[in-house]
C-alpha cells in the first residue's frame, strides 16, 4: 500500500526517542521529509542522522516561546509549512505515576497540563492556520489508554492526556471542509527505552531481555498485562500514526485510535 507520503513535510515533536523516534523514522522510510524535535540538540541530531532526517527543531513545549522556537526551526528545516504534526511530546512531568490524587498537589496537576496538553496547543497555533491556507494537513496527538481508563496513580497526568482528547474532538470538528484531520493515539505501556532502562537498573541486569522485563514487571503488578499478553513496542503506534498521517485517509477526524493491546475495556 502506499501512504502517499512521499516528500510531505513532518514534524514529530518529541522525536529523540522513543515512541517519537519510531514514528520520525517510519514516516522517514515512507518518503517524508521529516524534523526531529526535542529539548537536548545533542539527542536529537543523533537521532536525526540515524533515521535519515532532514533536520532538528529544538525547543520546550512547555512554555509559548519554545513552541515558537520549535515552529521556526521546522519551518526552516522544511522549507516550507508543516503539513503533517505529530504532538507526541511528553510524559509525566512529575513522575508522580505511582501516587494517589491525595499526594498530588493542584502545582503537579499545572505541571503535567503543560507539558501534555498544552505543548499540542501550542504547536496547533504555530502550524494549523498555514494548513488550513493549504488545504491540508494532519494533525496527530499522542495521548495515553489513561485518557480513557484512568487508574488511582499519576492522575495530574492522566486527567492533561484526557483533556488532549476533549480538544482533539473540538479541534476537529471546527475545521470543517479544510482538508485538515486531527485525530488521537491512545498507546497502553509501550516498551521504550526509557522502561528498558528503568526495568534493567530497578533488578540490576543490564541483559535482561523484553519478555524477562515484562514477565517480572508484570508480575510484582507494576502493571496488569493486557489481553495481547505483553505490553506494545513503538512501532506499533508508529505504524497507526503514519497511516492516519496518510493523504489518502482524509475521512477520519475527531477519532481515537487505541493501541493498548485490548487494554482499555470499551465500546467507542
Ligand atoms: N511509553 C509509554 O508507555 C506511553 C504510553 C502512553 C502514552 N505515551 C505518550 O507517548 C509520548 C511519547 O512517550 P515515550 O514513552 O516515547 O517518551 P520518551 O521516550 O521519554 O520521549 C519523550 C519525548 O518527548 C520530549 N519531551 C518531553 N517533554 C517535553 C517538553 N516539555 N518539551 C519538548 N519536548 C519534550 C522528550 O525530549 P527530550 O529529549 O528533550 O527529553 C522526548 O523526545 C508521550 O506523550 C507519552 O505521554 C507513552
Amino acid at each position: 500500500m502506499d501512504l502517499q507520503l512521499k516528500g510531505r513535510r513532518a514534524l514529530v515533536t518529541g522525536s529523540s526517542s522513543g515512541i517519537g523516534e519510531a514514528t520520525a523514522r517510519m514516516l522517514s522510510e515512507e518518503g517524508a521529509v521529516v524534523v526531529v524535535h526535542g529539548r537536548n540538540r545533542e539527542r536529537a541530531e543523533q537521532v536525526a542522522e540515524r533515521i535519515g532526517a532532514a533536520g532538528v527543531a529544538i525547543g520546550d513545549l512547555s512554555t509559548d516561546e519554545g513552541a515558537a522556537q520549535v515552529h521556526a526551526g521546522a519551518r526552516k528545516v522544511l522549507g516550507g509549512n508543516i503539513e503533517i504534526l505529530i504532538n507526541n511530546a511528553g510524559g509525566s512531568s512529575t513522575g508522580n505515576t505511582s501516587k494517589p490524587p491525595l499526594d498530588i498537589s493542584a502545582k503537579d496537576f499545572v505541571s503535567n497540563y503543560h507539558a501534555n496538553a498544552l505543548g499540542a496547543v501550542r504547536m496547533v497555533h504555530e502550524a494549523a492556520r498555514e494548513m488550513v491556507d493549504a488545504k491540508f494537513g494532519r494533525i496527530i496527538n499522542v495521548s495515553s489508554a489513561v485518557a480513557l481508563q484512568p487508574n488511582n496513580l499519576g492522575t495530574d497526568y492522566s486527567a492533561a492526556k484526557s483533556a488532549l482528547n476533549n480538544y482533539t474532538v473540538s479541534l476537529a470538528g471546527s475545521l470543517k471542509g479544510v482538508g485538515v484531520t486531527v485525530n488521537t493515539i491512545t498507546p497502553g505501556v509501550i516498551m521504550v527505552d526509557g522502561l528498558i532502562r528503568f526495568a534493567r537498573g530497578r533488578y540490576n541486569d543490564p541483559n535482561m531481555s523484553i519478555e524477562e522485563i515484562t514477565q517480572r514487571l508484570a508480575n510484582e503488578k507494576v502493571f496488569d498485562l493486557p489481553p495481547v499478553g505483553r505490553l506494545g513496542m513503538p512501532d506499533e503506534v508508529a505504524m497507526v500514526a503514519c497511516m492516519l498521517a496518510s493523504p489518502g485517509l482524509g475521512f477520519v477526524t475527531g477519532s481515537n485510535y487505541r493501541v493498548d493491546g485490548g487494554q482499555v475495556r470499551a465500546v467507542l
